[in-house]
């Protein structure tokens, strides 16, 4: 039983996300898609909103054999990998200016605990430029979002704009 934690703050999660997630489905037996609970952060989503909208998209993808469940965590990445038995983190990398943080991560992660393994993942080139943190910016500001993000968070995005 192969299983992979995808961890991230996924706030909120993007077109490019959900290609690592489809792509590791060819990897993994189980993806653990894990949202990271940072109290210091002021998110635009709340974690039980981010948990919602990913649960809802991802019944709507084909995974194959691979089973793709939702869950948050908070503390150490690698406690929690451990704790759900995985034996590998995913994460996606889409430039070198990437790769440098994520480097340091991987190598702390496996510092802290050598037996699981991070696996990098590179999305496809059409959202090689795609993050959430953009995809906010570009939204608060009135830019479209097609095709970056599933239809259903431009939806509770401006739901929520609606309701501030
Ligand atoms: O999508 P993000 O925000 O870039 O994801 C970052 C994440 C959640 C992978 C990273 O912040 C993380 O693993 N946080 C948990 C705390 C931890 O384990 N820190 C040590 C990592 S070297």
């Amino acid at each position: 039983m192969r299983r992979a934690i995808y961890p991230g703050s996924f706030d909120p999660v993007t077109n490019g996300h959900l290609d690592i997630i489809e792509r590791g489905c060819k990897l993994f037996d189980e993806i653990i898609v894990s949202i990271l609970v940072n109290p210091e952060k002021k998110p635009f989503f709340t974690i039980e909103e981010r948990q919602d909208m990913l649960d809802e998209i991802l019944k709507g993808i084909s995974q194959g054999n691979c089973e793709v469940r939702v869950d948050s965590f908070r503390g150490l990445l690698v406690n929690y990998a451990v704790a759900q038995q995985a034996n590998a983190i995913v994460r996606g990398i889409r430039a070198i200016s990437d790769y440098e943080y994520e480097l340091q991560m991987a190598l702390m992660n496996r510092r802290l605990e050598p037996t699981i393994e991070t696996v990098f993942m590179m999305p496809a080139e059409t959202y090689s430029y795609v993050s959430s943190r953009l995809v906010k910016e570009v939204f608060e500001l009135g830019g479209a979002l097609e095709g970056l993000v599933p239809p259903l968070i431009e939806r509770r995005m401006k739901e929520k704009l609606k309701r501030a």
